[in-house]
């Protein structure tokens, strides 16, 4: 196997880190090495002078010269100067960058290491729930997820699918009890299911406005959870045929979801009575209003972060007592872990699942990709989990939180009359819309090409659009901004790749045969190299934060930075050994810009 150079930015970040420490810096003061945030500044800048001389009582500019003066960065570094306060920059050595990316690019990995120290991921994303057909608000979790997942494997890391679906709710008693009447009445249930909306809408309905059919459907809800055969049967009908419309959106999307990453709700059920006892036992547990309840409260830690803490059972009256005579505002909030009935609730399943991340396969991170709206509930979890044990310190529990998509007014995206847009219609408009541009476009080419295109553009601008925002902010769905050329797109990516691709067709160069040796003689060549060279750094920093966004705005920059490039620097016209030089700059980027949107999940084509 071949060794993979350190990234830039760790190996920039180490040296200063030994610079650090040889001026005396304390052991854990952290280098703060950044991009340099003008060209005129380097290429780099380490920001950590200025923390460690406060801590150790120095003027920054004094502590910096001996961190300059300790700092070995033999032949990497063209210049390294002290810039404000006490700021290190950093600028590269042109041959040491053309012979480290040409070290980068000589690999099928485009450089990109396999993490050292490979972790068992749990990624519990797209989840819909199965009473209703999949809708926009599952589409963010679904290709954030995915986008996600594809990146931890291609780190090397052992990554785990769980499609945590809805399929254990109150609504299944009513879906089964509709369902199994229109068997007995002998009615096509195919058709019946083919729109499971409708099918939902229906069966609200009648149980709305039928209470015997009601009472019958809370009859179904505990004989289903109870084990029931013929309940069990219908149900699991109803639950096939919602997941083979899942598959069905996640093959139209590309996204990698099987159906045996499905790990229901319902495959916790036999756990929940352990949950219940071991938080009982191990004295978490106090009854309120015949409900099972676990007290938590607000306070912050040292860093001043807001913290939930678990209350002991012992100690909730007296809590209680306390808030009575201080007056409200600070009252802790209970979590019901099972109702009065026996019943069971979202958050008791949620903390059988964690349990069995953590303790059975043994997961060094969780990540869940869910609705920044279900914050607190998870919070709840994570620190019920912990109090409880079922989860050890060494795993990372980490809530990837995405606000809401809104429609171009501003309210969540809807249908024109007001309903939720089903996701396979909306991955239609996306095709036909796309279509119409390719066709405007390049009029000339078959018709199968043309739709080939519209597909990969289509689909890829639905799944860019969302993955190049702060995945944080509520986004707006607009139609005419993702479909476009220019700008921050996925058509723009990929015409951009298509394009170096059609330099090479130009050139009647396959492939450059073995690998030509990089010469930077210009800014602009020097410009498209370092993006180059940044790209595993920023594959492994999506990897550690769950920004996807990062990754996106990356390719774009490079996408920027090479077409500077090209209108700046001829490449076929040029004379060797410059003319090898560029092509391989160009093939370099094609091929990042390729890997690149296939860890977001989205496809290219040769041409556009
Ligand atoms: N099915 C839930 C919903 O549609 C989302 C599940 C999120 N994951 C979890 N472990 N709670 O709201």
């Amino acid at each position: 196997m071949a060794a993979y150079p350190m990234t830039l930015r760790n190996l920039l970040e180490s040296r200063l880190a030994q610079a650090l420490q040889k001026a005396g810096a304390p052991p854990d003061a952290p280098p703060m090495l950044g991009l340099a945030t003008r060209p005129e500044f380097g290429d780099y800048q380490g920001n950590g002078v200025m923390g460690a001389a406060k801590r150790m009582g120095l003027k920054p500019r004094q502590l910096a010269e001996q961190v300059v003066a300790a700092l070995d960065l033999g032949d990497i570094a063209e210049k390294v100067e002290i810039a404000g306060p006490g700021f290190i920059n950093i600028t590269l050595k042109n041959e040491w960058l053309a012979s480290h990316l040409g070290q980068l690019l000589a690999g099928e990995r485009l450089g990109v290491a396999q993490a050292a120290a490979p972790q068992t991921v749990v990624v519990d994303y797209s989840h819909p729930n199965l009473a209703k057909e999949m809708h926009v608000g599952h589409l963010r979790s679904t290709i954030i997820g995915d986008a996600l997942v594809r990146i931890l494997e291609f780190l090397g890391h052992r990554v785990i699918r769980h499609n945590h679906v809805g399929d254990w709710g109150t609504q299944f008693g009513m879906l089964i009890a509709h369902l199994d009447h229109l068997e007995r009445q002998g009615q096509d249930l195919s058709g019946q299911l083919a729109d499971l909306e409708e099918f939902y809408r229906a069966a609200k309905q009648r149980f709305d406005e039928d209470q015997d059919f009601a009472r019958l459907a809370r009859e179904y809800v505990v004989r289903l959870q109870g084990g029931d055969a013929h309940c069990r049967q219908v149900w699991q009908r109803f639950i096939d045929e919602s997941l083979q419309h899942c598959e069905q959106v996640y093959a139209r999307l590309g996204v990698t979801l099987k159906r045996e990453d499905v790990r229901p709700e319902s495959a916790y059920n036999d756990d929940l009575p352990c949950v219940v006892e071991d938080l009982r036992k191990a004295g978490w547990l106090y009854e309120s209003q015949g409900a099972q309840c676990v007290f938590l409260k607000e306070s912050k830690n040292h860093k001043g972060e807001a913290t939930l803490d678990i209350i002991p059972k012992s100690d909730v009256e007296l809590h209680l007592a306390i808030i009575a005579l201080e007056g409200e505002g600070r009252e802790p909030t209970p979590v019901i872990i099972q109702k009065s009935d026996g019943g069971y609730l979202y958050a008791t399943t949620d903390l059988a699942a964690v349990r069995y991340r953590a303790g059975e396969l043994k997961a060094d991170r969780i990540l869940y990709i869910v609705d920044a709206r279900q914050d607190l509930h998870l919070r709840q979890v994570f620190a019920v989990a912990r109090a409880a044990g079922f989860v050890p310190a060494s795993c990372s529990l980490e809530h990837h939180a995405f606000g809401t998509m809104m429609g171009k007014d501003g309210k969540p995206f809807r249908t024109r009359q007001g309903g939720t847009v089903k996701l396979l219609e909306l991955l239609d408009e996306a095709e036909i819309r796309a279509l119409a541009l390719v066709t405007e476009k390049n009029p000339e080419l078959p018709e199968e090409e043309r739709r080939h295109i519209a597909q990969v553009a289509g689909i890829g601008s639905v799944k860019y659009a969302d993955l190049s925002l702060n995945r944080t902010t509520d986004y707006i769905f607009d139609w005419d901004r993702m479909l476009a050329l220019d700008g921050n797109t996925a058509p723009y990516l990929q015409y951009s790749y298509a394009r170096v691709q059609s330099l090479f067709r130009k050139s009647g160069l396959e492939s450059l045969g073995t690998q030509p040796a990089l010469h930077l003689a210009e800014a602009a060549e020097r410009n498209l190299a370092l993006k180059l060279a940044q790209f595993t750094e920023t594959v492994e920093s999506v990897a550690r934060e769950c920004y996807p966004n990062l990754l996106c705005a990356y390719l774009y920059n490079l996408a920027e930075t090479f077409m500077r490039f090209y209108e700046s620097c001829p490449v076929l016209k040029a004379e060797e050994p410059t003319r090898s030089s560029r092509l391989l700059l160009c093939q370099g980027t094609a091929r990042t810009i390729q890997t690149g949107l296939g860890l977001l999940g989205i496809e290219t084509v040769e041409r556009m």
